[in-house]
């Protein structure tokens, strides 16, 4: 039968290989702390769940064929239990699906990660068929659950790898927020569970959207690895990082409004309090015609050497450009960018693996 959407059947090996997925519901959750709005049915709790503070992300390469199924199906069938207060994902790169000869079960704005003004993308740390996530209360237990998974997948070579932490990681107004390497409170901008759209909302592909029809619940990931010029930022005075973010440190805004408020740019239409080039005011202006961003940002430090750390920026979206894509064409020469170098990461995304027919339309 063919797909009500018009798309290109999947192909029956993969039926067969994928369908038994169904079953492979990634259920295990962190621990959400004290917070009771953080709730999660059970869809996307590497996603949705408030994050562990040390993650593992090992993007894959993988053999064409039959194999290139068979390492997505091992690996997310071990999502399924990844243990006490671990949470794991693995997503799926463009180039998986032209491997696995399912180009046309490809969500429609799958691609691989196009270059952007300013990024210095290195090959080594860009791109993969598969991204296999494990977050964990420590390092140890992401990095010997990441390292044991990727055992059983020896035909999948590691394109790149890179290990990830939240400071002063918290739960606040139904968001989790953390400290980034410049010193900066992030997270308020986020969707809140406590009102406005869900985070859920935000990342979760809807049925109906004209994305073939297993996506549905599934979700576009994001992934950034930025470099920061630490030394050069943390030379200028705390009101400079403060203008070039557009928010104080702790997230109040520079009107003193509270960090979850939303300031009065209408009050200030020449940015003299707010620069209209600061980071946050170009990622929402809150200007008439421009959306606000419908997207779930959940960044990870990394901290390899003084000449290497930054942040894993990850962002969640149902799609790419009412999320990351519009926003990062907002950005382009934001004063930010004299601090920072986008030297890797790539497009992906996250099945809903919890659904009990997510390749129905084939069968
Ligand atoms: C280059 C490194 C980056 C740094 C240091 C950074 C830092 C921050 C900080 C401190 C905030 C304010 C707190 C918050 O709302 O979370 C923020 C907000 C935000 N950032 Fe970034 N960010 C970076 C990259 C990006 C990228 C690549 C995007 C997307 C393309 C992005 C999109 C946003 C959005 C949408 C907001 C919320 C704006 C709002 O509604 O208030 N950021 N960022």
């Amino acid at each position: 039968m063919s797909p009500p959407d018009g798309r290109e059947a999947i192909t029956r090996r993969g039926v067969i290989a994928l369908g038994g997925l169904a079953t492979l519901c990634a259920m295990t959750s962190a621990d959400s702390g004290d917070d009771p709005v953080f709730v999660s049915d059970g869809s996307l709790p590497a996603v949705l769940l408030p994050p562990a503070p040390h993650i593992v992300m090992a993007a894959l390469d993988v053999p064409a064929g039959q194999e290139a199924v068979r390492a997505f199906a091992a690996l997310a069938r071990l999502t399924r239990d990844p243990g006490e207060g671990t949470q794991a994902a693995v997503a799926l790169g463009a180039s998986w699906f032209d491997k696995a000869g399912l180009t046309g079960a490809r969500p429609t704005a799958l691609t691989r990660m196009p270059l952007f003004p300013g990024d210095v993308l290195d090959d080594g740390l860009t791109h993969g068929d598969l991204l296999l996530q494990v977050s964990a209360a420590t390092a140890e237990r992401a990095h010997r659950v990441s390292a044991s998974w990727r055992r059983t997948v020896p035909s999948a070579r590691v394109r790149w790898e890179k290990r990830g932490f939240r400071s002063d990681s918290r739960l606040s107004d139904g968001r989790a927020l953390a400290r980034n390497l410049f010193g900066f409170v992030e997270g308020h901008g986020n969707p809140s569970f406590l009102g406005g759209p869900s985070p859920a909302e935000v990342v979760r592909v809807a049925s109906g959207s004209g994305e073939p029809r297993w996506a549905a619940g599934g979700t576009y990931q994001v992934v950034r690895v930025i470099r920061f010029a630490t030394r050069l930022w943390d030379a200028e005075p705390v009101q400079v990082q403060e203008q070039v973010m557009g928010r104080r440190r702790d997230g109040t805004w520079l009107d003193g409004t509270a960090p979850v408020g939303r300031p009065a740019f209408g009050a200030d239409p020449d940015g003299k309090l707010t620069p209209l080039d600061s980071h946050t005011r170009r990622a929402n202006p809150g200007t008439p015609g421009v959306a606000p961003p419908r997207m779930l940002r959940r960044g990870y430090n990394f901290h390899e050497g003084p000449d290497s750390q930054g942040m894993l920026f990850v962002a969640f979206q149902s799609d790419l450009e009412g999320g990351f894509a519009g926003v990062q064409r907002r950005l382009a020469g934001q004063p930010l960018d004299r601090y920072t170098l986008t030297v890797g990461g790539g497009y992906y995304f996250i099945p809903d693996l919890s659904r009990s027919d997510p390749f129905e339309f084939v069968t």
